[in-house]
């Protein structure tokens, strides 16, 4: 099988490629990459060699024609992820994230190729505090940022291009994710990087705000149990009931990496803060048979923490340039 990977030197990207030639050693796998500045060679050096790496543009009709034209499989990572860099500046979400889904959805409809389209939860915008609801596949669309609009209007390009021209590609919703090779910017690896360096972590707000955590690896095994078991033209929200506090969190990584729990600062909200995301996963379980596997959060937030205290050279090198920004936020 010749899988296209859009996205592939990205923290999930790089995780599915590894887990892919792990899982089916006979797969021919090209990654399709931009190397923006939350694409890292590096994170797949230790399998450059059993891979085609491309250099190109999601959004570049001519890049993505023939590479989807020998393939038998295309699974779209690639996407600008990060909320805050999309309330500085929305225009490359616009682009990456919905032009570049047009293009790939034009090209796998020319050459009738299975497409798999990666999304998020935040498409579903966000549940109350103390709501006993979950987002399931009924769940009307309402996001709330410019990073969550662009993914939301990919997912709706998606299903049109089911419907109109019989594209068969499947659908995924999944919630925030953990684990190694994810870039510092994010919550989880910026407070252990910053926690390295000796600086208190930062909570947005008052802290109350509730993530759905999954470890990368669960995500990518959910991801092909929809390639190989889901339905052509479903949606598929993946979780694996991992809903905390983002002062949990850090309560929980303060403690794993031998502070004080309270030793926490808090620093200017995200405009538009999405307060709780929760997974209701029952499809996916049902309909594939998927579990977790990473069931402890805190014995996976532990491994995430040794991963980045030993691979400091792989996130060194932004740190600098990530904590200015966020500086320039008063954040
Ligand atoms: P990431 O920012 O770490 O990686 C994105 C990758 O896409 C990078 O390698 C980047 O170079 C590449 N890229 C960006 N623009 C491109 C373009 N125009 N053409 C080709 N490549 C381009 O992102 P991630 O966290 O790995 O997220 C991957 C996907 O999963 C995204 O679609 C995201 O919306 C989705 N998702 C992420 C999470 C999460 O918690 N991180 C949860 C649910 C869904
Ligand atoms: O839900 C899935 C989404 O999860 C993905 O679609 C996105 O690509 C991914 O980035 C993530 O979005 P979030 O905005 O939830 O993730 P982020 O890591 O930016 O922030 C997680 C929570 O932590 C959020 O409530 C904001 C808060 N936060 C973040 C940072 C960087 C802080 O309190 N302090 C921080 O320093």
């Amino acid at each position: 099988m010749k899988i296209l990977v859009t996205g592939g030197a990205g923290f999930i990207g790089a995780n599915f490629v590894r887990q892919t030639l792990e899982m089916r050693p006979a797969a021919a796998v090209t990654v399709l990459d931009k190397l923006t500045y939350a694409g890292n060679l590096t994170s797949l050096a230790d399998v450059a060699d059993r891979i085609d790496f491309v250099t190109g543009d999601v959004a570049d009709r001519d890049v993505v024609d023939p590479l989807v034209a020998e393939s038998d499989l295309v699974v779209h990572f690639a996407a600008e992820s990060h909320n805050d860099n999309s309330l500085e500046d929305p225009t490359p979400f616009v682009q990456t994230n919905l032009v570049g889904v047009f293009q790939l959805l034009e090209a796998v409809r020319r050459h009738k190729v299975r497409y798999h389209h990666i999304s998020t939860d935040e498409v579903f915008g966000d549940l109350a505090l103390d709501d006993p609801a979950r987002f399931t596949p009924a769940t009307p669309y309402n996001p709330s940022s410019p990073y969550s609009a662009t993914k939301a209007g990919s997912d709706l390009l998606v299903r049109a291009w089911v419907r109109s021209f019989g594209v068969a590609a499947t659908i995924s919703n999944c919630s925030n994710n953990y684990g190694p090779y994810q870039h510092i910017e994010k919550f989880i690896p910026r407070q252990i990087t910053n926690l390295i360096d000796g600086i208190r972590p930062k909570l947005y707000g008052a802290g109350r705000n509730v993530r759905d955590w999954i470890h990368v690896c669960d995500h990518n095994r959910a991801v092909w149990a929809v390639i190989e078991a889901g339905r052509i033209g479903e949606t598929y929200l993946i979780g694996a009931d991992g809903e905390l506090s983002n002062k949990q969190v850090v309560e929980m990584i303060l403690e794993e990496m031998g502070w004080d729990p309270h030793d926490f600062d808090l620093v200017a909200d995200r405009p538009g803060h999405d307060l709780r995301y929760g997974i209701d996963a029952a499809k996916l379980r049902e309909e594939t048979g998927w579990t977790p596997v990473f069931s402890d959060f805190r014995s996976g937030l532990a491994d995430a923490i040794a991963w980045y205290r030993a691979h400091e050279d792989w996130w060194r090198p932004q740190k600098q340039a990530v904590e200015a920004r966020y500086a320039s936020h008063g954040q």
